[in-house]
């Protein structure tokens, strides 16, 4: 047998934003696999949305409201996890916001709004999350949803192009320091999909052109798009692969001039 298993059952995964948009895209895609799964968010009405999808799936689905900027929520939801679970297996760092200032207008308030959300939450709950699977030892997988904008310079905001910057880099020295213990850190980089987030970019004719005109493939992304990516790097399928980013982004990241 050459074909490793792109099946999540009998594991555990932990999915921050997964109330709506990408987040609550990937959290349903990994029940789809057989992964139980929890959700957190601040909004939990959105959370108990994608739990009742989840849950049609014959997978369980645990609801935290969490605000992932904050250390000491993330320490209480992370050993409550511990004792409501048998393992924690997978954790995918999703959770994240934009505010798109010119560099000029860019505020203190909002440089540490979007590093302490995009960055340095993602770091407090892989470092809480690392530690059990460490002591767990049987290894794991944690995923974070980065950004093109984290690669090549765009028009998203100099303090968010940053933070998704920060992000891949962070992949890159937790795989590192963490390899040994078979807990694999990779990041996806998405270009433009439609959320929340960029609903109303998107709706813009003139922009949606603008980004068209770079992308290859010529059309924005599905949210099922980045499923199939993100369970081949927490599955098996994906055991030798760490420290990486995917971009996943209808070839934008591949183009010269
Ligand atoms: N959409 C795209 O085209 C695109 C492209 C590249 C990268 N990304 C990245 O993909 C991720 C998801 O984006 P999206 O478009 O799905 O955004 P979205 O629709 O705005 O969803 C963001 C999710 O993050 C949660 N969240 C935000 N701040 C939080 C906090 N402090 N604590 C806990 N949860 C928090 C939100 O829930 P609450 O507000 O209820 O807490 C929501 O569930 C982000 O990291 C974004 O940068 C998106």
């Amino acid at each position: 047998m050459y074909l490793p298993s792109f099946r999540l059952d009998h594991k555990t995964a932990i999915v921050t934003g997964a109330g709506r948009g990408i987040g609550r895209a990937l959290a349903i895609g990994l029940a789809e696999a057989g992964a139980d799964v929890v959700l957190i968010s601040r909004t939990k009405n959105d959370l108990e949305n994608t739990a009742d999808t989840i849950r049609q799936l014959g997978v369980k689905a645990y609801v935290m409201t969490v605000d992932v900027t904050s250390r000491e929520e993330i320490t209480a939801c992370v050993e409550e996890i511990k004792e409501s679970v048998m393992s924690i297996d997978i954790l995918v760092n999703n959770a994240g916001i934009n505010i798109r200032s010119a560099a000029a207008d860019v505020t203190d308030e909002e440089w540490t709004k979007i590093m302490e959300t995009n960055v340095k939450s993602a770091f407090m709950m892989s470092q809480e999350v690392g530690k059990i699977m460490k002591k767990q030892g049987t290894g794991g997988s944690i995923l974070s949803v980065s950004s093109v904008a984290g690669h090549v310079a765009l028009r998203t905001g100099v303090a968010y192009a940053a933070s998704k910057a920060a992000l891949i880099q962070m992949t890159k020295v937790l795989a590192l320091e963490w390899g040994k213990d078979n807990i694999r850190v990779n990041s996806i980089g998405p270009w433009y999909f439609e959320t929340p987030l960029t609903e109303q970019l998107l709706t813009n004719d003139e922009y949606l052109h603008d980004i068209l005109a770079v992308t290859p493939l010529n059309r924005i992304g599905q949210l099922n798009e980045l499923v199939g990516p993100a369970i081949l790097l927490v599955s098996e399928a994906g055991s030798y692969v760490t420290g990486q980013t995917l971009f996943v982004d209808g070839g934008m990241t591949i183009q010269g001039f």
